[in-house]
């Protein structure tokens, strides 16, 4: 397939109205954990992103029959499915893990290849593989998978994660919800794709206390049943377009934005002189002057979200005045920095500190994107630096903002996909 990149002309306010469609780091944990119940399950607002079609694939390995009709997806999970997640998938997309749980829950095995490293630093599994084993399951590698086991069934436990990693959270949740007795996960993440996943398992007849809390417990039951869905609204989407009404002087209406997942990052706008209001169905970002510097740290949910990151360092960097920006949760994501400087913007990273030195205008040159939200940062830089801006290896992109280039189009911005060199 040809690489496609983004060509953006900068310079524009964007101005008008969005559409914010189901969250991506929801939609694939609900499908993964329709395993859990034999039957037709149905999700709605499900975003056309192409990660969607990548769980699809596996779930029908698995021998799931899976049907897509706009934006509703029903998934007719068969009595016994499969149990193995091959490398070709697990390797475009990390959240394949997440059958994990549920085909140990229901099976008692599952082997899924391991998905190595990516452009945001290590990622490890072990607080997912030690979870499991309190569960009693066994898990070991061998040839690139991570074969686990639970012959006689999960056993409720109490676990502690390390830290309130997601992925973790939700694999173990899927799994506690089949297995025997109570099990506790404590320091377990909060975020509202969390709070979304507990609550479809709560639909299809799951015992689940403390959601969006740090405790969860989990009273194991015997079976699930099938259910049907609303995937809640991409909140990273909503912050993406909340950052660009700012950086670009802009004015964007953006419906199905909940305000309610943002605490942190609209303060943070606000506080760079954004106007925030709450709309019937969404909200309304303004910005009039040049956005004042800002200094965040990521954090795990409630605090401000790493797949913002990008966007608020690509805010500091055309902001008035210094910023430092902390990353706490992954490692390796300053790597699109130097793509930044390659805009003109002044920035330098010591460790997990990146200090920024806002300038009124940045300039347009080619720069590669590495990850999906790395990607959605150097779009909005490139909104802003003046003529072309290139985003290459826009397939990044593209995995976690449907019709970007169409809505941003919308917007009044000069935006057009086109095929690299
Ligand atoms: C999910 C999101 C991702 C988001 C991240 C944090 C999806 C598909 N992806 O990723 O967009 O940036 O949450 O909000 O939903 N860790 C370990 N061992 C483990 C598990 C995690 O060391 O067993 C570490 C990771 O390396 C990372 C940190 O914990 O440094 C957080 O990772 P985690 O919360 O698990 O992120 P994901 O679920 O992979």
């Amino acid at each position: 397939m040809p690489n496609e990149r983004f060509r953006i002309v900068g310079g524009t306010r964007l101005h008008g109205e969005v559409h914010v469609s189901g969250a991506k780091n929801s939609v694939l944990k609900l499908m993964a954990a329709t395993l859990l119940a034999q039957g037709k399950t149905t999700i709605t607002n499900v975003p056309d992103i192409a990660d969607v079609g990548i769980m699809a694939e596996l779930l029908t390995r698995l021998g799931c029959t899976v049907s897509r009709d706009a934006d509703t997806i029903t998934i007719d999970v068969p009595e016994i499915p499969g149990h193995r997640a091959d490398y070709d998938l697990v390797r475009k997309m990390r959240a394949s893990i997440n059958v994990l749980g549920p085909l140990v829950a229901r099976l008692g095995e599952a082997e899924i290849a391991l998905p190595g490293g990516d452009a945001i630093g290590s990622r490890g599994l072990d607080f997912h593989f030690k979870g499991l084993e309190s569960l009693g399951a066994t898990a070991h590698n061998q040839h690139g998978y991570v074969i686990a086991t639970a012959p006689n069934g999960l056993k409720g436990a109490e676990i502690t994660l390390d830290f309130p990693s997601v992925g973790a959270t939700e694999n173990l949740l899927t799994a506690a919800v089949l297995a025997k007795g109570t099990t506790i996960i404590d320091n377990a993440a909060r975020e509202p794709d969390i709070v979304d996943l507990g609550e479809f398992l709560i639909s299809m007849g799951a015992n689940i206390q403390g959601l969006g809390t740090p405790t969860l417990t989990i009273v194991g039951v015997p079976k699930l049943n099938p259910t049907t869905h609303r995937t809640i609204p991409d909140r990273i989407v909503t912050g993406t377009w909340a950052f660009a009404a700012a950086m670009t002087k802009g004015d964007i209406t953006i419906h199905g934005g909940r305000a309610s997942d943002l605490e942190v990052p609209l303060e943070k706008l606000a506080s760079a002189g954004a106007i925030i209001t709450s709309t019937a169905d969404g909200i309304r970002v303004r910005m009039e002057s040049r956005p004042q510097a800002i200094d965040i740290a990521t954090l795990p949910y409630p605090g401000f979200p790493t797949d913002l990151q990008p966007m608020v360092i690509s805010l500091n960097a055309i902001a008035q005045g210094n910023a430092i920006v902390t990353e706490n949760v992954f490692e390796g994501r300053f790597m699109f920095v130097n793509e930044l400087v390659r805009l003109g913007a002044q920035i330098s990273v010591d460790g997990h500190h990146a200090s920024i030195h806002g300038i009124e205008q940045l300039s347009g040159a080619p720069v590669a994107a590495t990850d999906i939200r790395a990607g959605a940062g150097l779009v909005l830089a490139g909104l802003v630096s003046d003529g072309v801006t290139l985003v290459e290896d826009c397939f990044h992109i593209d995995r976690g903002y449907p019709q970007f280039i169409e809505q941003l189009r919308n917007l009044g911005a000069e935006v057009t996909r086109e095929i690299g060199d």
